[in-house]
């Protein structure tokens, strides 16, 4: 199944991506993440992706297609994946038209994460992720038991760097002005299918469920 999570930064594209992983057994593709490990790495991909990052625009169209595509290929994509935070504009989500077109396959949805935007701040300046495996908590709504320590791993949580308050506003105006379009590019295609992106965490995940047919 090839599914996009689409949404605001902070609507919980990445935590649902991690459900939809054991539940449907098919790889997440973060770009976000791929663009940290990039960057963690040091080399010139990291180098040029951390200024758009951290000033909080985003990384350019031609970049983040040329990786998205190179990921698609590989063998662990056979049976499809979940793209979170791909495609951000509408030149990425026509190029992934065109790869998909070229190997003959379709997208099966595009789930859209609704959630009003005090509650996106709030849940980004709460965020805390863990150093070594990656697991996400937030200091208000999902505490680790000891304070910066990951209750998965044990390793260190930290704040991401593009998650300070004026990063995080200029995040979702460049949501507004360059991502939000693709809703109605996919309401176009048929595949949209909207999300109440509030609540317990359990709770939007059955609402996902439901949406891809149970
Ligand atoms: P990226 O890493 O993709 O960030 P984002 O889209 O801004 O999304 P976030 O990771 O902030 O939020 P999320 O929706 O995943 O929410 P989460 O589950 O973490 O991108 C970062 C940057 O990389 C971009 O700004 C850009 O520079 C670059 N980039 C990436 N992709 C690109 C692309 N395609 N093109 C160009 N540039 C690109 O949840 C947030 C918090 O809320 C967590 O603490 C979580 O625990 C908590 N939470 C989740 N659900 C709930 C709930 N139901 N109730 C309470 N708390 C909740």
């Amino acid at each position: 199944m090839r599914i996009i999570l689409l949404g605001p930064p902070g609507a919980g594209k990445g935590t649902q991506a991690k459900l939809l992983v054991e539940r449907l057994a098919v790889p997440q593709i973060s770009t976000g993440d791929m663009l940290r490990a990039a960057v963690k790495d040091g080399g010139p991909l990291g180098g040029q992706a951390k200024a758009y990052m951290d000033r909080g625009a985003l990384v350019p169209d031609e970049v983040i297609i040329g990786l998205v595509r190179e990921r698609l290929q590989a063998a662990d994509c056979a049976r499809g994946y979940i793209l979170d935070g791909f495609p951000r504009t509408v030149a990425q989500a026509e190029a992934l038209e065109k790869t998909l077109g070229e190997l003959r396959l379709n997208l099966d949805h595009v789930l859209y994460l609704d959630v009003p935007v005090e509650e996106l701040v709030e849940r980004i300046a709460g965020r805390r992720t863990c150093r070594r495996c990656g697991a996400m908590s937030h200091v208000r709504f999902s505490p680790t038991r000891r304070d910066g320590v990951c209750d998965v791993c044990g390793g260190e949580t930290y704040q991401r760097d593009d998650d300070g308050e004026d990063t995080v506003r200029r995040r979702l105006a460049v949501y507004t002005e360059q991502t939000a379009p693709l809703v109605r590019f996919y309401e176009g295609r048929g595949v949209l299918r909207r999300i109440v992106g509030t609540g317990e965490i359990g709770e939007i995940f059955a609402r996902m469920v439901q949406s891809l047919g149970g």
